[in-house]
């Protein structure tokens, strides 16, 4: 699977794969600044609930890769400035905190030492999301067996991770072992993560893949051309209200209405404690333009009224289960999902690759 991004020792920088140039053109960018990483965030250049935090945890690395007079301020301005980016995704934050903690820990560090320690933070995050993709797609295999289709909506494959998956990690394993998965891709409008990145990954990877606009889902479950469901998260809260890519709830509500399974594949740090209930959580609305303009054709008057949210809430009653690194949990999600999260800080990270 390809990374959404590389750090080069040598130059000091990451190089970022642009991912709103794909499926036509693999072009890797090189960020040297926390701005240009900000840009990259805003801009889904790099996108993905945990991809973007795994970027700016690199992003604060930036800050202080040469000479600053106060580093801790320095690289504090950066968590801050990443933190404004986008406000949907909480791996976003989870990766932030992590950062500020290093830097709150060695306010004596000069800016060399800091920087290590805060490399060796960012390669940590990226690595511990690694493990956790690989584990929870074992996990979600179990729910998989030969000859099943597979339903899929956004991304939330390789680039959208460090580079193994969520919801797409199960189908990525089982075609590995020699099962006959294939999956069925939304388009997802209006930026088309399902055409241009889900159809391009699955490709990548063997998998036979049917591509359908969004407004088509009803219909494909109707004919019973779907088994189950598997989409990815960017923030579950606390009670397993799950906010992911919009058009999300919707094909929740459609897999109850035709007894189909719905499932979450997310790791652990994309569980939010702090927020209570999925109407808690704040959803990115976003330019108008993605809308009116997409892909350099106009294809709606100048004046309509737009609305552009990023993400919706499915409520926990229309999921079936969420996959997580450290197991499967069914409903009531929150005793369940709260007894995973206290494993994992009690134990071992999960960092093994
Ligand atoms: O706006 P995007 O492209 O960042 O939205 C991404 C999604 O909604 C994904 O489904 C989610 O982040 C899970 S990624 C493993």
């Amino acid at each position: 699977m390809i990374p959404p991004l590389r750090w080069n020792d040598d130059a000091r920088r990451v190089e970022l794969l642009d991912q709103t140039r794909l499926p036509m053109d693999e072009v890797w960018v090189d960020i040297d600044t926390v701005e240009q990483m900000a840009e990259a965030i805003r801009s889904l250049r790099v996108r993905g609930a945990p991809a973007i935090g795994i970027a700016a945890g690199y992003g604060v690395v930036l800050s202080v890769r040469s000479e600053v007079e106060n580093p801790q301020a320095v690289a504090l301005a950066a968590c801050d400035r990443l933190s404004a980016t986008r406000p949907t995704a909480v791996n976003l934050f989870y990766a932030l905190r992590r950062m500020r903690s290093v830097v709150d820990e060695h306010p004596e560090a000069d800016r060399e030492a800091l920087f290590h320690l805060l490399l060796e933070e960012a390669q940590a995050i990226e690595r511990e999301d690694r493990a956790a993709g690989k584990q929870l797609g074992e996990h979600g295999l179990t729910l998989l067996q030969d000859g099943m289709t597979v339903m899929t909506h956004c991304h939330a494959g390789g680039v959208a991770t460090s580079g193994y998956g969520t919801a797409l990690a199960p189908l990525v394993l089982g075609t590995e072992r020699g099962l006959s998965l294939r999956a069925v891709v939304d388009e997802t409008r209006p930026l088309m993560q399902g055409s241009r990145i889900t159809a391009w990954e699955l490709q990548r990877a063997g998998i036979p893949a049917t591509l359908i606009t969004d407004s088509m889902a009803g219909h494909v479950m109707q004919q019973g051309q779907v088994d189950a469901i598997i989409v990815g998260a960017d923030r579950i809260a606390a009670n397993g209200d799950v906010a992911n890519k919009i058009g999300t709830y919707a094909l929740a509500v459609l897999a109850g209405a035709h007894q189909i399974p719905f499932y979450v594949a997310a790791p652990l740090s994309t569980v939010d404690f702090e927020t209570l209930r999925g109407e808690d959580i704040e959803i990115e609305e976003r330019d108008a333009e993605e809308v009116r303009h997409g892909f350099g054709r106009q294809t709606a008057p100048d004046d309509v009224a737009i609305y552009n949210p990023a993400f919706d809430v499915t409520p926990a009653r229309f999921i079936t289960a969420i996959i997580t690194e450290r197991g499967i949990v069914k409903p009531p999600f929150g005793p369940a999902l709260r007894t995973l999260a206290d494993e994992r800080t009690t134990s071992a990270p999960d960092a093994a690759l």
